[in-house]
């Protein structure tokens, strides 16, 4: 069986019928016009260089455009081309990245960036084959730079095409499902404007974007509703098909503030693996694990305050090596959501009253100097409540 044969088999085998060619001219055609007519000016749509086109998908695999927009030229005017990626340093990369989330991702960047020095002479691959190669570099964002870059007609698949191609066509399969995306990527193989492959995948982003959005979405609106078959037959509500995710798993710290007497407060970093690995936090003291009873007894407010300021004083001089004075708790809650858990933070102040012995390595950051630091999201929400009062 040829490879055609094979995803015009997925595409049976789930009950989705492709339209005969006329028709998928027909949507070709209607699709980029409305594109022409109505593409977002991004600045990745000024270039056709794949360093660039690969920097904005990785951004854009984490927050939205708006918010992409600053950090994309920021990185590219500190880091123009892959050697200079390659040849950054840790804090660097992390500052340029400090508030996306995900470090892991520009940290494989810079691997991917050694990578393509070594193994390609410090050019991007063009073949779709070598660019999956690349460390952190995923059959969505092979397809993206493919199409994008260098005009191959490879699909781009991500969440956003999928929900845009299950009302279109009425799919019902889950979204969420990994398994899912090489059944898209069938429909989108058949798709594909083989003239325009890196518009057509955009067309869909841009569609799936502003139009044929998760929430109050109006299929009347859409430029393509004829070919729509959810609208035509009214289903539009049911699709995409996606399970609910499973709640984030909550975990609840003590983060504490500590004040010494230059104005500095002490950070500590993270493990190198992990959650937020080897990003600076706040002293953060497992609320359930360290503080045990304690905090049950404060979280049913049968414990007072001081009491738990007195142990959590307790745990930072055995722990940390610290003799603090914990002088406000809580001064306020912080939460943050990463993908699959929630921190719950109490956020407690304290002064420095003397550092016994260095039993965790702290370092002491002077507000002043914040700017030359990347902090992680938690711990800039942090910074903002306890902002640069001075204790002593
Ligand atoms: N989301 C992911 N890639 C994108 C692109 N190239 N343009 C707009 N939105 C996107």
């Amino acid at each position: 069986m040829t490879k055609k044969e094979l995803k015009k088999d997925l595409l049976k085998e789930n009950g989705i019928e492709i339209w005969p060619e006329d028709k998928i001219k027909a949507f070709r055609q209607t699709l980029l016009q409305w594109y022409d007519d109505n593409k977002r000016d991004l600045p990745w749509r000024q270039t056709s260089d794949p360093y660039h086109i690969w920097v904005s998908e990785i951004m854009l695999q984490q927050t939205q455009v708006v918010t992409v927009i600053p950090y994309y030229n920021r990185f590219l005017e500190t880091l123009p081309n892959i050697k200079d990626l390659a040849e950054a340093s840790e804090e660097t990369i992390i500052k340029l990245w400090e508030g996306l989330g995900y470090y892991s991702r520009v940290r494989n960047m810079k691997a991917t960036a050694i990578q393509i020095m070594n193994d390609f002479n410090g050019v991007f691959p063009r073949n779709k084959k070598d660019i999956l190669t690349l460390k952190g570099i995923g059959p969505y964002t092979a397809g993206a730079i493919s199409s994008i870059a260098f005009n191959q007609t490879e699909p781009a698949v991500d969440g956003n095409v999928m929900r845009v191609m299950s009302r279109l066509f009425e799919i019902d399969l889950d979204i969420g499902k990994a398994s899912s995306r090489k059944v898209f990527e069938a429909l989108i193989d058949r798709l594909i404007d083989p003239d325009r492959p890196g518009d057509f995948n955009q067309a869909l982003m841009d569609l799936g974007a502003t139009i044929c959005t998760p929430k109050n979405y109006d299929p009347s609106i859409s430029p393509v509703k004829e070919f729509n078959a959810s609208f035509v037959n009214e289903s539009w509500e049911q699709y995409p098909i996606k399970a609910a995710k499973k709640a984030a798993r909550e975990e609840e710290y003590v983060a504490v503030a500590i004040q010494n007497k230059v104005g500095e407060y002490a950070f500590v970093k993270r493990p190198s693996k992990g959650v937020l690995a080897g990003m600076w936090t706040y002293i953060m003291i497992d609320a359930q694990h360290v503080l045990d009873s304690g905090w049950k007894s404060f979280k049913k407010k049968q414990m007072d305050s001081t009491d738990l300021m007195t142990r959590v004083e307790d745990v930072l001089l055995k722990e940390y090596g610290l003799q603090v004075s914990v002088n406000e708790l809580p001064k306020g809650e912080v939460t943050h959501v990463f993908s699959h858990i929630k921190w719950k933070m109490t956020v407690c102040e304290a002064m420095l009253i003397k550092e016994k012995q260095t039993l965790a390595p702290i370092e002491w950051i002077h507000p002043s100097d914040y700017d030359q630091h990347a902090f992680p999201m938690p711990t800039q929400k942090i910074q903002k409540l306890v902002s640069d009062i001075t204790l002593f």
